[in-house]
């Protein structure tokens, strides 16, 4: 079945230390298909980033079979490895992981610069929709440092989005965030998934799990719990509803003064978090 992104079996993982040995996952059987919106959960320890890990090919099981959009992952070496992973995912983290004294531009460029596809694009161009398409495009020119939280992670998913994989995996990307900016990123998400990008995302906070489609709770290394989101929130009706406007370069869309002037303009001004992106798209 080609709309299958995610199909794990039976996924094992142990880490040997000294004589030590950790079962960090102990048999994970895991189906994501195109266009879903999972949140994984789970104590700290649970293994949720080691999955993160595997599924995004940034280590190797012990034992189980992975297949990523159609390529089946535990045939691979190293190089192959690197070069399925460029292709097929993109990385947000909780911490941004951008290059510090380097334009978000440039940031956003990076992965590209690294595609060993050798097809040659303009890589420049890319970037600046990628960055537009999260709502900063006239941030293209400012470092890390010179970008609130939640911009440096709008940047980081730019990153993510500008090869345009077919999975997006975040762990804990709200983990750095104050509760509104979280919120805003999640309408983000919320946004790009409803233009078909599949997310994975990692979070500690029920709070951020309902804008998800689906919960994936694990416990020991293993699937505990695995069901539908009951009573899923829209991130941009929240921000609207609690008059928690996102500021205006949340998204190109409605001006800071069109939110400042009440109610319908901040309404209006939700909608467009989650359906002026897709324009660009
Ligand atoms: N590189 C490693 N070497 C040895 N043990 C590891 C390694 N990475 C993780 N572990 C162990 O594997 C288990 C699962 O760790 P993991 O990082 O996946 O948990 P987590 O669910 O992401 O936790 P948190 O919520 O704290 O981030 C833990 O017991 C951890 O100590
Ligand atoms: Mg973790």
């Amino acid at each position: 079945m080609d709309d299958v992104v995610i199909q794990t079996n039976a996924l094992t993982k142990t880490y040997e230390s000294g004589s030590n040995s950790v079962h960090a996952l102990r048999g994970i059987d895991l189906t994501v298909h195109r266009g879903e919106f999972i949140a994984v959960m789970g104590t700290s320890g649970s293994g949720k980033s080691t999955l993160m890990n595997v599924l995004g090919c940034l280590d190797t099981p012990t034992s189980g079979n992975y297949l990523l959009d159609g390529v089946h992952i535990e045939t691979l070496d190293k190089n192959q490895l690197a070069a399925i992973r460029n292709e097929k995912i993109g990385f947000v983290f909780q911490g941004f992981n951008l290059l510090a004294r380097t334009s978000a531009l440039e940031n956003v460029e990076l992965p590209l610069l690294y595609d060993r596809s050798g097809r040659k694009r303009d890589t420049k161009a890319m970037a600046i929709a990628a960055l537009g398409r999260v709502g900063l495009g006239d941030r293209l020119n400012h470092q890390p440092s010179e970008l609130s939280g939640g911009q440096q992670q709008r940047v980081a998913i730019a990153r993510a989005l500008v090869t345009e994989p077919a999975l997006v995996l975040a762990d804990e990307p709200t983990g750095n965030l104050d509760s509104r900016t979280s919120i805003e990123v999640m309408a983000l998400f919320q946004a790009l998934n409803e233009q078909g990008i599949t997310v994975v995302l990692v979070t500690h906070e029920p709070d951020v799990a309902v804008y998800a489609k689906r919960i994936v709770e694990v416990r020991d290394g293993r699937i505990r719990r695995d069901a539908p989101v009951k009573n899923r929130h829209n991130a941009a009706e929240d921000l609207a509803a609690a008059e928690l406007l996102p500021d205006d370069d949340l998204v190109a869309g409605p001006s800071a003064a069109d939110a400042a002037a009440g109610g319908g303009a901040s309404t209006e001004k939700a909608a467009a978090v989650s359906s002026g992106e897709r324009s660009v798209a």
